[in-house]
């Protein structure tokens, strides 16, 4: 029975208030995954993307100087070559289940031509969901995955 409740309810909101960008992304403990990211349509010389969760700023790279945030030493990264193709996607190994959450992307943009001023434009904002081998974590967000899908086909099927 709860569990068709959950269904009800996600086959609602999700058809009501998930915006079309929004990503949700899983994956299992220790796994390596990619958080996708464009940038094409905005002028800079030299990319500076910061790639941040709730509590922190998760990555940063500003050409060839890096920041890494606490706990995710040597396990993210945007490579370079990718950045400057427009490709911001933020790599993330050895997945753990703390990294589970929201993560958003931003491109620092300049106000004006020669300004000191920057502002951080939105890029991406991804969803990660962290599974163990044994099955999900959380029993809740598997009905709610769950949901989703079925939400999905049955929309089709009605089509
Ligand atoms: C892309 O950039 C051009 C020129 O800067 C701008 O006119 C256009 O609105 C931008 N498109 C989007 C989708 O941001
Ligand atoms: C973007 O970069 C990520 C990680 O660097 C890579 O896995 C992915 O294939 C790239 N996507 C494209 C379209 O090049």
């Amino acid at each position: 029975m709860i569990s068709l409740y959950y269904f009800y309810i996600i086959c609602f909101s999700s058809a009501v208030f998930l915006p079309v960008e929004s990503q949700i992304i899983s994956a299992p403990v220790g796994s390596t995954v990619v958080l996708p990211c464009k940038w094409r349509n905005i002028t800079v010389q030299t990319p500076h993307v910061q790639w941040s969760n709730v509590f922190e700023t998760v990555f940063e790279r500003k050409g060839v100087e890096i920041y890494e945030g606490e706990g995710y030493e040597n396990r993210v990264d945007v490579p370079q070559d990718n950045l400057l193709k427009g490709n911001c996607s933020l790599v993330l190994k050895k997945v753990r289940i703390s990294d589970e959450g929201v993560y958003e992307s931003y491109m620092s943009v300049k106000r004006r031509k020669r300004a000191s001023t920057t502002k951080w434009v939105l890029l991406q904002s991804i969803e990660l969901a962290v599974y163990d081998g044994a099955g999900v974590k959380n029993p809740r967000l598997q009905i709610i995955l769950l949901s989703l899908l079925l939400c999905l086909l049955f929309r089709r099927v009605q089509v």
